[in-house]
């Protein structure tokens, strides 16, 4: 089912529904003003392939590839670093990562970057490594003493109790990160389990709003749809999270990563890349890289674009920026090559006679009339950012 409550909606309050702001209260503290950028292990390494060379590696390729200077921040090790020692505290793994993560930390820090670790509001995580339930505040107080920059709390191996209240046990978290005194993005991980859209901006600056992400055209289709029904919560400081990128791990064509990649940016999702950036692609690189889809994900107004039509095989994201202009993205959903066809004004744009489109793939700019026109091939997306043109 593609048709959105808002595509179904009259083309006025469709409009509104566009450019409504938003309602709940973002947690307001400064932090991930705009989506958070950066690398996540995960999605690549998985439990068995992660270590600390791997980590340090990573780090070093973000600097050396460009990504760091292209706004990725954040080096984010995911489950399966940690092990309780015999009087139960939280230690990193002695195998995998036999520096610690203090060193870990000293290590991604000195290159200008910032560290995030994973954890779980349950007994165990995912992958049965320990999780927080009954040392909150001892495991949080320790990742502050190490100079930990991010937080993931996943939803695995939960009582009855937190499966029934999760907004308890995350507030509860977020009171405890704050009462440790080190300013960490909290990355809220329920895969859209107790509704986080209606608690969640206020508890951490991310949600999880769908199940994990795979490395398929089907579940990039699957997890954009399901994160496009509640668009109106994101703003500056609270980002609805479809999960961690799969450009570059070898799932789809370079075309369908170029998709994913743009509807994340139309949707503001955090851009967590999790492929091996070690050896990135040139083609993966371009798609990273590209400063001017960036531009649309992190653009300051901080809202989530949205579908505005689905139909022939093909739909229509607009994003809003600051400013007033819009990314339009026409996404090919079908087998063929097509040429579809958007009116302007029906995307919020003003009706004029010419628009300004800058091709954010193409990388030029031109001149159109009130139809904007784009000739799509198949899984494929072209991406634009229109204005009127100054009166
Ligand atoms: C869950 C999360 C994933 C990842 C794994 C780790 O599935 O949704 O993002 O963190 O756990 O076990």
């Amino acid at each position: 089912m593609l048709r959105t409550r808002c595509s179904a909606l009259a083309l006025v309050a469709l409009l509104a529904c566009v450019a409504a702001p938003a309602s709940a209260s973002a947690l307001g503290d400064g932090q991930a003003r705009t989506p958070p950028m950066g690398w996540n292990s995960w999605n690549h390494f998985t439990c068995t392939a992660l270590n600390e060379k791997v980590v340090r590696q990573t780090a070093d390729a973000m600097v050396s590839s460009g990504m760091r200077s292209a706004g990725y921040r954040y080096v984010n090790v995911d489950d399966c670093w940690s092990i309780r020692d015999a009087s139960g505290r939280l230690t990193a793994d002695p195998v995998s990562f036999p520096s610690g993560i203090p060193a870990l930390a000293r290590y991604v820090h000195a290159r200008g970057l910032r560290l995030g670790l994973y954890s779980d509001v349950g007994t165990q995580t995912c992958a049965k490594r320990p999780g927080l339930a009954g040392h909150e505040r001892d495991d949080i107080d320790r990742l502050a003493s190490w100079g930990v920059d991010y937080l993931k709390v996943d939803f695995c191996n939960v009582s009855a109790k937190v499966r029934r209240h999760p907004a308890t046990a995350y507030r509860r978290l977020r009171d405890l990160i704050a009462r440790s005194g080190r300013r960490m993005v909290f990355s809220i991980c329920t895969w859209g389990q107790g509704s986080p859209r209606r608690w969640a901006p206020g508890a951490g600056h991310l949600w999880r709003s769908t199940g994990d992400l795979r490395d398929t055209w089907q579940s990039v289709m699957r997890n954009a749809d399901l994160n496009n029904r509640h668009p109106r919560q994101t703003r500056p400081g609270a980002w609805s999270d479809p999960d961690m990128l799969q450009v570059g791990n070898g799932g789809m064509t370079a075309r369908e990563d170029r998709t994913h990649f743009s509807l994340w940016a139309v949707m503001a999702a955090p851009l967590i890349a999790g492929n091996d950036v070690r050896q990135t692609s040139p083609a993966t690189r371009s798609t990273l890289l590209n400063r001017e889809v960036i531009a649309v994900d992190q653009d300051p107004a901080g809202r989530q674009g949205r579908r505005v039509s689905s139909r022939h095989g093909h739909d229509v994201w607009v994003k809003r920026l600051r400013g007033g202009a819009r990314a339009v993205l026409v996404v090919n959903r079908g087998r063929h090559r097509a040429t579809f066809s958007t009116v302007l004004r029906r995307v919020g744009l003003p009706r004029a006679r010419r628009y300004r489109v800058r091709d954010l793939w193409r990388h030029r700019s031109r001149a159109t009339g009130p139809v904007l026109r784009a000739t799509v091939a198949p899984h494929g997306v072209a991406f634009f950012r229109v204005r009127s043109p100054r009166p």
